[in-house]
């Protein structure tokens, strides 16, 4: 089992999407460990898009991701890291395909609606900036009363 971090975009909180983005993940069969919309404060953001520091546009990132509030998820799944990028689609809204998330609803690279981890150490760095791991239970330990 995976865990990745998934993160609905100031644009995305702000147009609505939080409720269909969620929907996707859970039809795909993926398990929701934890959630929270939160404001992202400037040396988190830093830290998170750190391996685009030198990008021309880095300045404008964390601007854009320190906006508004942000809705943050760690989902849990197998092989969820490369399932969750082919199901979010290309960073380019033009090179994103219909049927992804991206390929639906977004329409520019800057603001594209979504992020989520591209490997696994991203997603556990990405996962310990925005929540405290040892709060994180699996999904066989939450479920593990269940009748059916
Ligand atoms: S790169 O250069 O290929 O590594 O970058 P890319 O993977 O395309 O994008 C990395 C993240 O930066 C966002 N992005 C931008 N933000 C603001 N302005 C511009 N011009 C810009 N270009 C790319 C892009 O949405 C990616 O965000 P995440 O959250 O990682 O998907």
């Amino acid at each position: 089992m995976q865990r990745t971090f998934i993160m609905v975009k100031p644009d995305g909180v702000k147009r609505g999407l939080i409720g269909e983005i969620v929907k996707r993940f859970e039809q795909k069969g993926f398990v929701l460990l934890n959630a929270e919309l939160m404001t992202i404060d400037q040396s988190k953001a830093e830290y998170h898009y750190e391996e685009h520091k030198a990008k021309p546009f880095f300045g404008e990132l964390v601007d854009f991701i320190t906006s508004s509030p942000v809705f943050a998820m760690v989902w849990e799944g197998e092989n969820i890291i490369d399932v969750s990028r082919t199901m979010i689609g290309k960073t380019s809204p033009t090179e994103a395909q219909p049927g992804t998330i991206r390929g639906d609803f977004a329409f520019k690279k800057e603001e594209n609606v979504i992020h989520g981890s591209d490997s696994l150490e991203s997603a556990e760095r990405e996962i310990a900036n925005f929540f405290d791991p040892l709060q994180l239970r699996s999904s066989d330990q939450m479920f593990k009363n269940r009748k059916s």
